[in-house]
């Protein structure tokens, strides 16, 4: 007992605040609170979450005296907006870490931070903390980023010009190709790379979380397992066990009403994520489409998604008011676990793509950038539960796609086989599950390795 209690026992969560980071990490911090551990958030002073506390009371939150808005990484773009938040934070978080390590006797067991916090590890390697890094995408991805962060970028340029070599399949992780490493979507090819390395090379974190589970990604993780030479825990899907959500934008529940007054299976719900953005042009294909497909839907348009436009054009809204619904933000746990839901139509963003397989909700795939790529690419030929829309979003092929998804015999295939997966997902969170285990084994490594 006297041991236990000398055990340091504080972990500090170093979050990055955009959505699809935040919501994995706090319910990363839940999962450890309810181990026993005691959970500090560090979020910038400029990106504060309004309501995090109520939604975790028991949590501390500290500033990080940042100078750069998430808010930027719409106008400067996501790879450079990374780059000058790393640089600009290190120094102050390091004094954050100094002044907590003061306030709690040096009672800090680990800094675990999410992967583009990199700036994180100067710190905890100053102030001799251990760290941990915490991947907020599939484990795919972080392969990916490891085989990239190796690369000469003007060699890699070249060699994509073959198409021999961009069909070529990475050594054994079939059916992931040359061409499908996640580089389209981030701008120029050099900073994303260095990025990468920050993220591997640099890396002096002693271990590695992953949101995700061995059977949906096993050959992915045994590379990783192989090559990082740290221990990997893959303990996803962390929403499975979270009991609170930290939603930025407000949820719009009047959706559930509307979906509750239809028939099961029936309707398709559109979302992109957090960060997409859709021309005009795009929407109204869509909004076409949908429409021509005769199956009812729910389509969340963030504010600001539409670049240009504040408000929704006006034909859009009077044409999907017949057989759509419109929301700004939407409850998705909620709306994917609804009986009327029949399919996803997502850009395919990690969390998403768990969210829909725990769901048994097959999906239509419309990926924006690199990482949403590699996912689609797994949802149509790994796990077979969706359809790509290839090309540019044109009103038949999405009408197809909804009809095909919704009434053939296609969809349905697609949809047993995403009920059995999420068995599956279930089984690996529950007792003596693969990701139940990881969570356990990670508790003792920061018993025994961090105190
Ligand atoms: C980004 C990247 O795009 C994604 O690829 C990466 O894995 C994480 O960071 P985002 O684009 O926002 O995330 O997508 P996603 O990972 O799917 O996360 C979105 C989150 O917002 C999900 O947890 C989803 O449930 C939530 N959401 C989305 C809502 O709660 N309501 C909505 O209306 C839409």
């Amino acid at each position: 007992m006297e041991k236990r209690a000398e055990k340091r026992r504080r972990i500090v969560l170093v979050p990055l605040p955009l959505q699809g980071h935040i919501t994995p990490m706090m319910q990363l911090g839940q999962a450890l609170n309810l181990k026993g551990f005691s959970i500090t958030v560090a979020l910038g002073e400029l990106n504060q979450v309004s309501s995090s506390s109520q939604h975790f009371p028991g949590f501390q939150f500290v500033t990080i005296l940042e100078t750069v808005p998430v808010s930027q990484h719409e106008t400067l773009g996501l790879v450079e907006f990374l780059v000058k938040l790393n640089k600009t934070t290190e120094a102050s978080f390091k004094n954050c870490i100094a002044q907590l390590l003061l306030q709690q006797g040096n009672d800090i067991a680990c800094i675990i931070y999410d992967e583009l916090m990199y700036f994180s590890e100067a710190a905890a390697k100053e102030l001799k903390v251990p760290s941990v890094m915490f991947c907020t995408g599939s484990a795919t991805n972080q392969v990916c980023s490891c085989i990239l962060s190796k690369l000469n970028v003007e060699k890699f340029l070249i060699d994509m010009e073959d198409p021999e070599m961009q069909d070529k399949v990475v050594e054994n992780l079939h059916p992931l190709k040359y061409k499908n490493l996640p580089t389209s979507g981030m701008g120029p090819l050099k900073p994303f790379l260095d990025i990468c390395r920050e993220v591997c090379n640099k890396r002096t974190a002693s271990a590695v979380i992953i949101n995700t589970t061995s059977c949906l990604e096993s050959l992915s993780l045994s590379w990783l397992q192989q090559e990082l030479e740290i221990p990997v825990y893959p303990l996803g899907p962390l929403h499975i066990r979270a009991s609170a959500n930290l939603s930025l934008l407000e949820e719009d529940r009047t959706c559930i009403e509307w979906l509750n007054k239809k028939k099961p299976r029936s309707v398709i719900y559109i979302s992109f994520g957090s960060i997409a953005h859709m021309e005009t042009k795009e929407l109204l294909e869509m909004a076409c489409g949908l429409c021509d497909s005769n199956q009812p839907f729910l389509w969340v348009i963030r504010p600001g998604s539409i670049p240009g436009s504040e408000l929704l054009p006006e034909e859009v809204s009077k044409m999907v008011s017949e057989r759509g619904y419109i929301v700004k933000w939407a409850p998705q746990n909620d709306v994917l676990a609804h009986p009327a839901v029949g399919g996803f139509w997502s850009h395919c963003g990690w969390n998403s793509t768990l969210e829909s397989i725990v769901e048994g909700v097959p999906m239509i795939c419309r990926p924006f950038n690199g990482e949403q790529k590699l996912n689609a690419l797994y949802i149509q030929s790994v796990w077979r539960i969706g359809i790509q829309l290839e090309g540019e979003v044109e009103r038949g092929s999405v009408e197809r796609a909804v009809k095909m998804l919704i009434m053939d015999d296609e969809g349905a295939c697609m949809r047993e086989r995403a009920l059995g997966l999420k068995e599956k997902l279930k089984a690996s969170v529950g007792i003596g599950g693969s990701s139940y285990n990881a969570l356990d084994e990670l508790v003792n490594y920061l018993e025994t390795e961090c105190s």
